[in-house]
């Protein structure tokens, strides 16, 4: 089959097109071809290691210490079930799924072996495998925050970096839940975000957030510390009394099987709609990635596999 490897830690040239054997699935393992995968923000810390030194050290035990030890990353996919191993009953050959796996990777090739039991659901049938990719990331990990922040019906949520991944899936499902959201983004996004449900929209390149009258009963930062903090430090200012301020990077997201099948149920009946800013090809990841390091991009970016 083909596949992207990472076969050493560096920029987005260490990413090249391969043959590799087509995997084999093993017990309780599912074997899915895969038609679309996404480069996500967490593709780019792996493949880069651009962390502290602290975190490299944590990721390059957990991950592999001079290269990853599985040189196909890619986290994302969606695809048909091809083959199902002894013991795995999820799935039957033929379905279509989608899915996130940030243990396996795997998802920059054509063919990869999951867990039958992981993050695995059936894809919306109304939407493309490139639209289905654009949908587990930043869905699974805004609706694991929103729920941290105890997001509820009524609240008035601010998003700090509505834009991105988690950013378009947090604003889309704040809203599902009854918030009423400003979104924070720059310039070029702000259309964008106020057709995913956002009221108020505000530019952090010309306006601090901060310096508005109003005031948030939750804000959520879908940024990162590494460019949010000065943001996060005058968070405090706009909260309402009893007010709570969550940032991505706080700990580590519980991503549940039953949320994928939510955001499944939510796409088909169109209260989430996938957002996607490029579509690249299977031998085109070093310039996806080159563009996901930019930190700027429009909801995902995918990847055809053909
Ligand atoms: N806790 C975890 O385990 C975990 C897991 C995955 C991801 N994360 C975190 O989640 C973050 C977001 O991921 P993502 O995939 O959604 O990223 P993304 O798609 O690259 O989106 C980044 C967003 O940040 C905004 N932005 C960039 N620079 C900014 C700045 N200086 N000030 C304000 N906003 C800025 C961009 O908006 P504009 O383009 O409009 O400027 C964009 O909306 C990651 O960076 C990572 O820190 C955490």
């Amino acid at each position: 089959m083909k596949a992207v490897v990472c076969t050493r830690y560096g920029p987005p040239e260490v990413l090249r097109l391969d043959e590799r054997a087509t995997p084999v699935a093993r017990k309780n393992e599912v074997r899915i071809r895969i038609l679309a995968t996404a480069v996500t923000s967490s593709d780019c810390y792996v493949r880069g290691l651009d962390l502290s030194l602290a975190y490299q050290l944590m990721a390059r035990l957990a991950i592999g210490w001079n290269a990853p030890r599985q040189p196909v990353l890619g986290m994302v996919l969606s695809g048909v079930v091809d083959s199902v191993g002894p013991g795995a009953t999820s799935f039957e050959v033929g379905e279509r799924v989608f899915g996130f796996d940030r243990h396996r990777f795997g998802t920059y090739a054509q063919y990869v072996c999951w867990p039958g039991d992981g993050l695995l659901a059936t894809r919306p049938a109304n939407l493309t495998d490139a639209e289905a990719a654009a949908i587990p990331y930043g869905g699974l990990l805004a609706l694991h925050f929103l729920r941290k922040a105890d997001v509820r019906a009524g609240q008035r949520v601010l998003i700090y970096g509505a834009s991105g991944a988690v950013g378009t899936s947090a604003v889309q499902l704040a809203r599902h839940f009854g918030a009423e959201v400003t979104a924070v983004c720059s310039a070029a996004n702000l259309d964008l975000v106020a057709s995913l449900g956002a009221t108020t929209v505000i530019d952090y390149t010309v306006e601090d957030f901060a310096g508005r009258a109003e005031r948030y009963d939750r804000i959520l930062d879908a940024v990162g510390k590494r460019k949010s903090a000065a943001a996060l430090r005058r968070c405090r200012q706009v909260l309402a009394p009893g007010g709570a301020c969550v940032s991505v990077d706080d700990g580590r997201p519980k991503l549940r099987r039953e949320d994928l099948v939510l955001l499944s149920e939510l796409a088909t009946k169109g209260e989430i709609r996938p957002v996607i800013d490029r579509t690249y090809a299977l031998d085109d990841l070093p310039e996806a990635h080159r563009y996901v390091d930019n930190g700027h991009k429009r909801g995902n970016v995918v990847v055809a596999v053909t």
